[in-house]
Formats: structure tokens, sequence, C-alpha cells
């Protein structure tokens, strides 16, 4: 028997996404960013993102019905995140999925974008059922054990900034491009690591949580006392502030890691996994670091592609495919949430 064909939709933060899956298959997976209306405002501004939305994902969802090769009248149900995020963006979403549903009397799945991120393992690497995520974005910085699609157990997380935030607000303290992770990454590239010591906060305390606001302080302070001393930052300087900088935020996740599989470890999953997802995901030098902690504990890591690391519908609509199979179904009264907590 082929699996139900589900239409994925995301809206809930700067990207407008649509995408096709069957199964484990992505037969489309159309993201518009929108990174250039807001550059000038040097952040997502909710009001240009939710009109964005509402423009754009009708022709999300033809572009992808396009590559896919279908059309809306072979999709078996359509999933959409309804929260958490921009209420503006996940209304405009929630709203195009609902006109669907009852025009083509099509089942509605509401999706808590969390859970997409979470469950993308198993669509990617078809992880087993408890396994350890980490999921590190802009907006999110989490431990979870993922038991099933409506099934999390969280085992702490920031009590501040995620670290995608960290790294945006050091590129800019540095004069460097947004998004912040790829241009420290890159600017740490031959960067001395031990140069600076930068905080690790919260590693003398007990448990998962982090802290990472500390962070941007310390080198607020870093970069002023090297501008007073010399008159500014020399290309040598500002590569070894970025590779501290990183080097402290993948000791702290590493460290609450190892913490974070220890607890989970405790429950003898009979295929012990960690997956690593969010923006963040992308960074090499934690990665390793992740990579190293497994290979020393036993367990298998995994880190989906990044196009399905970062906002995508994809995972919408593969969380939608599991909760369609075990039976969820959503009405009209669907609400979009700005907050839900998994
Ligand atoms: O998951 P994502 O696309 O969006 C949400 O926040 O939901 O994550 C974006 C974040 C940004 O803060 C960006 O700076 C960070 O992920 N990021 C990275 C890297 N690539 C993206 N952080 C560190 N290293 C990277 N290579
Ligand atoms: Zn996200």
């Amino acid at each position: 028997m082929t699996s139900p064909l589900i239409l994925g939709l995301e809206s809930s933060c700067d990207d407008t996404a649509s995408a096709l899956v069957r199964g484990q298959e992505v037969l489309a997976s159309v993201v518009l960013g929108q990174s250039d209306l807001h550059a000038e405002f040097g952040g997502v501004v909710p009001e240009i993102a939710a009109r964005a939305h509402a423009e754009r994902l009708d022709g999300a969802i033809k572009q992808a019905l396009d590559e896919a090769e279908t059309s809306l009248n072979d999709i078996d149900a359509i999933a959409v995140t309804a929260g958490p995020g921009l209420i503006g963006g996940v209304v405009s979403g929630v709203m195009m999925a609902k006109g669907l549903a009852t025009g083509l009397n099509k089942p509605l799945i509401g999706v808590n974008h969390l859970a997409g991120h979470a469950l993308t393992p198993r669509l990617t690497d078809g992880l087993d059922y408890p396994y350890l995520m980490l999921l590190v974005s802009g907006g999110h910085c989490q431990f979870l054990i993922v038991r099933g699609p409506q099934d999390f157990t969280r085992l702490g997380g920031t009590i501040d900034d995620a670290p995608g935030e960290a790294f945006d607000k050091t590129a800019r303290l540095l004069g460097l491009s947004q998004p912040g992770g790829p241009s420290v990454e890159a600017a740490a590239q031959g960067g001395d690591e031990t140069r600076f010591r930068f905080p690790r906060p919260l590693l003398d305390r007990l448990g998962c949580d982090m802290s990472f606001s500390g962070l941007k302080t310390a080198l607020l302070r870093q970069r002023d006392q090297l501008i007073d001393e010399k008159g500014g930052l020399t290309e040598q300087d500002r590569k070894d502030v970025c590779a501290s900088f990183q080097a402290a935020v993948r000791d702290v996740l590493v460290e609450k890691t190892r913490r974070a599989i220890s607890a989970y470890l405790d429950e003898t999953p009979a295929s012990p996994a960690l997956a690593v997802a969010g923006g963040v995901a992308a960074n090499m030098t934690l990665r390793a670091g992740l990579q190293d902690l497994c290979a020393e504990t036993g367990l298998r890591f995994t880190a989906p592609p990044l196009r399905l690391c970062t906002d995508n519908a994809a995972m919408i609509a593969y969380a939608g495919s599991e909760l369609f199979a075990r039976g969820k179904r959503d009405d009209m009264s669907l609400s979009a949430r700005p907050r839900w907590p998994l």
C-alpha cells in the first residue's frame, strides 16, 4: 500500500514554505525566504512577514505541485504549522490550510513547528523512537527525548538567548554580515580559539539548562578593550574573537549534551541515537564536538541535511503524516498559537 500524500505548509517565521511528502520521500520542498524584505530593519518585522506569507503561500503551493508533477486532487491530507511562531504568519498558513481542506474536502492536521524539527531525523535517517534531540536555532535551544509524534520529554534548554541569536549578535558587534552563524564560522577559520577565554555559563550547575546572554556581554567587553588598546581590531583579532566565541558555545552545548545523554541512556533505548537540528546544527565545530561525544558514549549521531535542518515545510508534512497515521484530524476550530510548548 502506498503511503498517503501530504501537503505541508509552514509560515511561522520568515520563510514561506510548501512541500509534498509521501512516507519518507520528499517529492517537493519549496522555501521562499524573506531576508531581503527584513534586511534594512536588522531583524524580522512581524507585520511584513505576515503580509508576505499571505501573498506568497499560494505561489509556494503551486510551485511544489509543479515540482512533484501532481495536483491538489491527489493530496490525502493537509498539514500546517499551527504554532509556535509569529502569530500573523501562523494565521496566514492556518487560514490557507483551512480553505484548501474545505474546498477539497480533505483532512486537516495542525502541526507543532518544534515537533516538525524534532521528527526530521525520522524522515531523513529513519531513527527509531526514543532518540535524543538537540534543537539549536535562532529561536530555540532545548534537549528533547523524542518518543512519538506527540510524545516528548524536555530535559532542559536555554534560560535566555538561543545560540543562533548569540551568533547573530556577535556578527553585529564585529561588523560581519547577517545571518551571523555562517559569517562568524567563516571568520573563525584560522583563528586561535584559546586566545580569549569567554565564559561557559551554568556548567557548574546540575542539569541541562544553558545560558548564552552573558557571552555577548563578555564579547562586547573584549571588543571594546581591543579598540581601547590599539584603536581597532585587526583581521587576526577578529578571527581569534570568532574562534574563541564559537569554542565557548561548542563547549557549553557539548557538556550539556553529555548530561542529556546520561539521562537518556538511563532509559536503555534499543538503538541509542542523538540527532541535532535547527540552523546552528550547520556549524562544523559544534558537529565535530557532538560527533566525538557520540563516539565516546556509543550513540549513533545524525544531523539532517541543512535544507531540512532550517525552517521548511517537508518537516511539517512528514510530522503530519505520522499524526495522520495515528488518526489525528483537526477541524475548522484549529487555532493559530503564538506559544505552544511541546
Ligand atoms: O533554524 P533556523 O534557520 O531558524 C530559526 O531560528 O528558527 O536558524 C537560524 C539561525 C540563525 O541565528 C543563524 O545565525 C544560525 O541559525 N546559523 C548558524 C550557522 N548557520 C546558521 N549558527 C552557527 N553556525 C552556522 N554555520
Ligand atoms: Zn524553526
